[in-house]
């Protein structure tokens, strides 16, 4: 019988991952290893990365991440440059890379105010803009029908108030924008989960916007399955608390939850800063980079206190969240040395520029090893 027990005991820890230090060959310690079973754990990729070009990244990339979004090339001004030509080269080699390596594939976007290609921002009528959603959404979603697995459907439709943005979708279609771009995507690939994906959105005002849109595209016959909450967060906001609520609210409504472009800014904010509207750019000074050659160790601490609290928190509500997203693979290639202020030096991912793991990595590492350990002393208790 203890034998029994003992053979039980080991295949578990196994799946726990625990046996990874002896048996490096079968699990070996990576991010994807270690919340296997949790949520999917994502990337952005840039062109060269998704061309193979740098060995080192590539690499890293294999070995600690199971999901790919595109960090630029599936925006509108590169993916449809003009009204009669679409340009696949990138994303097929996107989505070829994802197919070779297994992983998780995300389209990241169909219908966003920015990077569009300059004849789409022209657009003066319903009739036109009818012509391109359609034409748009229905040739990429289909050519990618049952390889990619989600698709960002609309981009930040929101005011921070929770109203819809003035772009040029709703200057010209009204609010039923929204629920065509679902009901195009859904037309095209039935089977592809799609999502709503915003900043901010764990903020009171906003989230009730969220809210009401995904309940105005189901009264109206869309299908909508997830929220994309996008985690461009800084060291102290917003609050678990909010963070939770969203989670909570979100799924609520029948949705996933997904976190899709999540970085943690270390750098000052002076304006108050809330956001990730990439079109907001401020003039530099040596006061707003305050680390331009290494981050001093209590920040680095800080930041892994604030990734192993968050992480802590997806954790708890992992039957609700699906995927994981990093904006970037390492903090040399993060948007946010150019964003809001071009040329800082930021800090903001797991993995530094040498592409070496970080203080904050460690920390949400080991913040699964104790959750199974944890198991483990649970397990041997009740035998
Ligand atoms: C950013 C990219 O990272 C940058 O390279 C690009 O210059 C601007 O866009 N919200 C989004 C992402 O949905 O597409 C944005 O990505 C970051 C904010």
């Amino acid at each position: 019988m203890k034998l029994i027990n003992n053979s039980i005991l080991l295949g578990f820890l196994f799946t726990l991952g625990i046996c990874n230090s002896q048996n490096t060959k079968t699990a070996q310690a990576s991010l994807k290893n270690n919340f296997k079973g949790d949520f999917y754990i994502g990337t952005a990729i840039n062109a060269s990365q998704i061309e193979e070009k740098d060995t080192k990244a590539d690499a890293l990339i294999r070995k600690e991440f199971n999901s790919i979004t595109a960090e630029n090339i599936m925006k509108s001004m590169f993916v449809h440059p003009e009204k009669d030509r679409y340009d696949f080269a990138m994303t097929d080699k996107f989505v070829a890379y994802g197919e070779k390596n297994k992983m998780f594939i995300h389209g990241h976007t169909l219908i966003w105010h920015s990077q569009l290609a300059p004849w789409m921002a022209k657009i003066k009528d319903s009739t036109e803009m009818k012509a391109f959603m359609k034409d748009h959404i229905s040739t990429i979603v289909s050519k990618y029908k049952g390889r990619i697995n989600s698709w960002d459907v609309v981009n930040e439709a929101l005011n921070e108030d929770g109203t819809l943005r003035k772009s040029v979708f709703l200057n010209t279609l009204g609010e039923n924008y929204l629920i065509d771009a679902f009901k195009l995507a859904a037309q095209a690939d039935p089977n592809v989960d799609l999502y709503y994906n915003d900043y901010n959105i764990c903020e009171p005002k906003k989230r009730e916007g969220v809210i009401k849109l995904v309940e105005n595209i189901k009264t109206h016959g869309g299908k909508i399955d997830g929220v994309g909450i996008q985690g461009h967060w800084r060291l102290d906001s917003p609050s678990l608390e909010e963070i939770e609520k969203s989670i909570l609210a979100y799924s609520k409504l029948g949705l996933k939850v997904a976190f899709t472009e999540l970085d943690v800014t270390v750098l000052p904010n002076p304006w108050d800063l809330q956001g990730a509207d990439v079109n907001q750019n401020f003039e530099g000074s040596a006061e707003m980079n305050p680390y331009p050659k290494t981050l001093p160790d209590s920040i680095q601490t800080k930041l892994a206190e604030r990734y192993a609290s968050i992480f802590k928190l997806f954790l708890k509500h992992k039957d609700k969240i699906c995927r994981v997203t990093f904006w970037g693979v390492h903090d040399g290639q993060s948007w946010l040395n150019d964003w809001p202020i071009k040329g800082r030096t930021n800090y903001p991912l797991l993995f530094d520029s040498n592409l070496k793991p970080k203080k904050a990595y460690n920390s949400v590492m080991r913040l699964k090893e104790l959750q199974n350990k944890e198991l483990v002393k649970k397990h041997a208790l009740k035998n």
